[in-house]
């Protein structure tokens, strides 16, 4: 027997406009958001936003704290482990990958997907 499963997404929209979404979110910034129940990192690099969780998946430190290298991989603040910001793969470290959600830069803002 083959059971599907679909994954209802909640769409979340930041800001009014693109303007007000760069605004908002500067360049290479590392930012912390809340989306109902969930903490977010965001990050942007150029026009491209993402998003994922808000805490490592290794012992839970906040990566809203964590830096960005130039290879686009957040750095953990507590034991330095890095994470591919597109993918959430985890490139220096043991344990699981990021879960990351969608992001969409719209005419009226950005739209965050969140199951
Ligand atoms: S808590 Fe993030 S690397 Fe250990």
């Amino acid at each position: 027997m083959i059971e599907y499963l679909s994954k209802v997404m909640k769409k979340y929209t930041l800001g009014t406009s693109k303007e007000s979404v760069m605004k908002m979110i500067p360049e290479r910034s590392v930012k912390k958001i809340i989306l109902g129940d969930k903490n977010i990192t965001l990050v942007r690099v150029a026009a491209e936003f993402y998003a994922f969780q808000g805490y490592c998946p290794h012992r839970g430190a906040p990566l809203y704290q964590g830096s960005l290298n130039n290879t686009n991989e957040i750095i953990c603040p507590l034991h330095q482990y890095r994470f591919d910001i597109r993918s959430g793969e985890v490139k220096a470290g043991a344990c699981p990958d990021l879960e990351t959600f969608p992001t969409q830069l719209k005419d009226q803002g950005l739209e965050i997907s969140i199951p």
